[in-house]
């Protein structure tokens, strides 16, 4: 057994799969709607027992491996690389060489991780741990999180990277570069005589190293030595830049260690800071992720909801922080998440306000306002709604939120709802809103929403072709063959492959007919070997029948999957004869317009025959 082969075996798909999507149990086998296009009801399948999936509606299918790769965007070695600690296998590399940028990029960001984690235990650190200490933490949340601090050096992590540490792996400048821990050095500076043309990027700071959700180390954000808080200039927190392996808006901090609380909740809060998500976990709130500051990106909403589709919001009350907060609604709204606001009336942050008062956040967090409510007090704050042009303005702003709803009966909800607050009558509201959105609503003609263009659309959109009815009959009829053998000799007597329309259809029942035969049973291991030594690639389309039969079979007994089939055998026989009443009708006429009676004659025997039969 190969690493690839060891790792499949000791994963199972549906768990693998379960944490990008919500899969239901169907029968034997698993369905979801397809994370790879657009669609309201579910396509997608996958097999536990054969450990594949495919979705009918786009087409693509393979086993978890392929998923991955989908999914994720990785290579082939990369995507082994995220399964291999899943799987509790250790992957062995022949050489240096199978390391990809990528990996090593990683390799040098975990290094760099423990290198700061030890600086923070040593004298050195000590400011920042006693500081770190004094705000709450304990020395194993700070080992939890592994948190460090990097020395006031122009070279201390360079040092340490360049002197073959632990590992003895050598590490290019370009590389530690590449890795987002140092800064290419002026010209000038770079040629003075001193050794290296960098300096590093992290210095007397406290570090948090930024994980992605599959536990990979993959950036730092770094805040400020306490005691220089009022001089520095660099800001508060400065942050790796961009990465091959870091993009800032793909990222949420501790979503790696909240992920199963968020699905175990069915929620997930947003929070802004690092600290505060470490907080809200040291009380017991581990479904907590922090957007870094930043609004949330559709990325990142995306990325949660991989989880849950509830999401609530807790923002700083600041000014900043509601900005971050509004952005973060949109995205959140046109991926149809389900969105509530935490108001926090006390304390500056979630950090604070836990300190503080530990019950007040509870009761903050147990009565989240559904987005709406808490847009409507918020925009008619403070306005007397009494006089018509707050009235008009109010109603407005809530218009553009409103659009936003994707759900045409939250929409509903929600205009009757400011309808009642405003003191309008909720038909005129509804016109009102209609004619708001004719105007200045994301929808286009036709009610098709009009959202930002994605960087994946086309790939999303891709839906596989059309296929032809009888085409679809013969899928059908081939999945139940499969999924019960034991009428593959009643099928073969009654349907003969030759009369098939699509050839490629016609040679894998042929295929299926001879190894039947041969074999006396259907084995879909052995069966797909022998598919996969002809070459023509045919084994895929046992994959994707494979799962067509137990998403439209699964609770088939034997008597209707017979009733089934003779339907099948019935309609295909149809439209075989309609091909052909085609054909000779085509060849009938060329016939006349030729003179050739003869031919004629002969010709309009056959079609007697077919007819009558
Ligand atoms: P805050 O200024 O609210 O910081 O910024 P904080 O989280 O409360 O930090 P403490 O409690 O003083 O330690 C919120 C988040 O915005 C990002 C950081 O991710 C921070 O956690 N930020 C802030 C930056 O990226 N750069 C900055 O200069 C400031
Ligand atoms: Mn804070």
């Amino acid at each position: 057994m190969n690493q690839a082969e060891e790792i499949k075996s000791k994963l199972d798909i549906v768990e693998v799969i379960r944490e990008y999507i919500t899969v239901k149990t169907v029968g034997a086998n698993f369905q979801a709607l397809c994370p790879f296009h657009n669609e309201k009801s579910p396509s997608f399948v996958i097999s536990p027992e054969k450990q594949i999936w495919h979705c009918f509606g786009c087409g693509r299918g393979g086993d978890v491996f392929s998923f991955i790769m989908e999914k994720e965007g990785l290579g082939f070695m990369e995507t082994l690389r995220l399964l291999a600690p899943k799987a509790g296998v250790i992957l062995q590399y022949e050489n240096q060489q199978d390391y990809s940028e990528r990996n090593r990029i990683l390799d040098i960001l975990e290094l760099a991780g423990k290198y700061y984690a030890h600086i923070l235990t040593t004298p050195t650190g000590l400011v920042a741990r006693e500081y770190l200490l004094k705000r709450g933490l304990s020395d194993e949340n700070i080992s939890d999180w592994h948190l460090g601090y990097s020395l006031d050096s122009w070279s201390g992590l360079y040092d340490f990277l360049k002197a073959r540490p632990l590992t003895g792996k050598k590490y290019t400048d370009e590389e530690i570069f590449l890795a987002g821990l140092t800064i290419k050095k002026e010209p000038v500076a770079a040629s003075a005589g001193r050794r290296s043309g960098y300096y590093d990027r992290f210095r007397d700071r406290i570090m948090f190293p930024i994980f992605d959700v599959n536990d990979n180390l993959i950036a730092f954000t770094a805040r400020v030595n306490p005691n220089k808080e009022k001089t520095e200039k660099m800001g508060k927190y400065i942050n790796s830049p961009q990465t091959k392996v870091y993009d800032k808006s793909r990222v949420l901090f501790a979503l790696n260690k909240a992920k199963s609380a968020i699905r175990a909740d069915d929620l997930a809060i947003v929070v802004e800071g690092q600290m505060d998500a470490i907080s809200c976990h040291n009380h017991g709130f581990k479904n907590v992720v922090a957007s870094s500051g930043t609004a949330l990106t559709s990325e990142q909403v995306a990325l949660i909801k991989r989880f849950t589709p509830n999401v609530a919001l807790l923002f700083d009350m600041d000014a900043a922080g509601q900005m971050a907060a509004d952005r973060g609604i949109k995205e959140a709204l046109a991926q149809e998440m389900n969105l509530k606001i935490i108001v926090l009336s006390s304390g500056k942050d979630p950090d604070e306000c836990l300190k503080n008062n530990p019950e007040e956040f509870k009761t903050a967090v147990a009565s989240a306002k559904p987005m709406l409510e808490y847009y409507f007090e918020k925009v008619s704050a403070g306005l007397d709604l009494n006089i018509l042009d707050n009235k008009r303005a109010v109603s407005l702003k809530m218009f553009a939120m409103i659009d936003l709803v994707v759900s045409k009966m939250e929409q509903g909800h929600w205009l009757k709802k400011i309808s009642e607050e405003l003191g309008f009558s909720e038909t005129d509201t509804r016109e009102e809103f209609v004619k708001w959105q004719s105007k200045h609503g994301v929808l286009k003609a036709g009610g098709v929403r009009n959202t930002k263009p994605d960087k994946n659309e086309a790939k999303k959109e891709f839906l596989a072709p059309e296929m032809s009815r009888d085409d679809k009959l013969v899928e059908l009829l081939m999945s139940l063959l499969i999924k019960f053998p034991e009428f593959i000799s009643y099928s073969v007597d009654n349907l003969d492959p030759d009369i098939l329309n699509n050839e490629a259809l016609a040679k894998f029942y042929r295929d299926l007919i001879i190894y039947y035969n041969k074999s006396a049973s259907l084995n879909y291991e052995s069966f797909r070997a022998y598919l996969t030594e002809d070459g023509g690639g045919s084994e895929k389309t046992l994959d994707k029948l494979v799962l067509l039969g137990e998403k439209d079979f699964y609770d088939y007994g034997v008597e209707s999957v017979k009733a089934e089939i003779i339907n099948i055998i019935v309609e295909l026989k149809k439209y075989s004869r309609q091909r052909q009443v085609h054909s000779l009708q085509r060849e009938i006429a060329a016939a006349e317009s030729a003179g050739d009676n003869e031919r004629l004659n002969v010709l309009m025997d056959e079609l007697r025959k077919i007819t009558a039969s």
